[in-house]
């Protein structure tokens, strides 16, 4: 796969969190097409060993790294260690995110009543906490380097409030990928860092 009237990422460095399925791995196998070299971040070793392998046969350049993104300073330091090995970081996509239940209008458990402490801080903490920890890593580097990207995977869940969309209970076959008022607060986030940064926050699901 070939992007070169798209963009052209020939000699950059970029990292993408969530990169082992879904949304991040395509973002992370388009920035690698377009030349950059992609740092691939996820939790579920076996995917990222897959698709990372993958990505390599078809000549990209990639690096796989293991790593739950709620360990704040692990990601740090993986994205300090990025910089230290190939002098830059260009562009990093906080995407990495957990799927919770759907809204009251669509499961019982979705009621308020329902809500469960442990499942809330669970979706607080990668959705909300972990993207804007990633932001922060980023513009360290990217602040003394004078250049960068930084885009968050948010939800239309953050921009408008709908019944359907559930406050935090997380499942793995939800089929719903997002908390309403984690993302308001990952969009806001965004939003508020400086614009030199150039940051952006992608609404997945509109
Ligand atoms: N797909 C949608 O319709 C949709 C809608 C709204 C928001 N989103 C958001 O978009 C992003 C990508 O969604 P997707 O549909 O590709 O989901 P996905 O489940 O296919 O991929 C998410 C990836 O993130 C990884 N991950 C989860 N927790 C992690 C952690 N703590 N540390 C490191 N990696 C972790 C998972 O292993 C998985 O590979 C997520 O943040 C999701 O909440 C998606």
């Amino acid at each position: 796969m070939k992007f070169p009237t798209l963009f052209d990422m020939t000699g950059r460095v970029s990292c993408v969190t969530g990169a082992a399925s879904g949304l991040g791995l395509a973002i992370a196998e388009v920035l690698a097409a377009a030349g950059s070299h992609v740092m691939m971040v996820d939790l579920d070793a076996a995917a990222l060993e897959t698709e990372s392998a993958r990505l390599r046969t078809e000549g990209l350049s990639v690096d796989a790294i293991v790593l739950d993104v709620a360990q704040l300073d692990g990601f740090e330091a993986a994205l300090d260690d990025v910089v230290a090995r190939y002098g830059r970081l260009d562009a990093v996509f906080a995407n990495a995110g957990i799927s919770a239940g759907p809204g009251f209008a669509l499961s019982e458990t979705g009621r308020i009543e329902h809500l469960q402490r442990e499942k809330w801080e669970q979706v607080l903490t990668i959705n909300l906490t972990a993207a804007t920890w990633a932001i922060k890593a980023a513009a360290k580097h990217m602040c003394a380097q004078g250049s960068g990207r930084i885009v968050v995977t948010a939800s239309i869940g953050g921009i408008r409030a709908e019944p359907f969309v559930g406050y935090a209970q997380c499942g793995p076959t939800s089929g719903d990928r997002t908390g309403s008022a984690q993302r308001a607060g990952e969009c806001h986030c965004a939003r508020t860092v400086p614009d030199e940064h150039r940051r952006r926050a992608v609404a997945s699901g509109t």
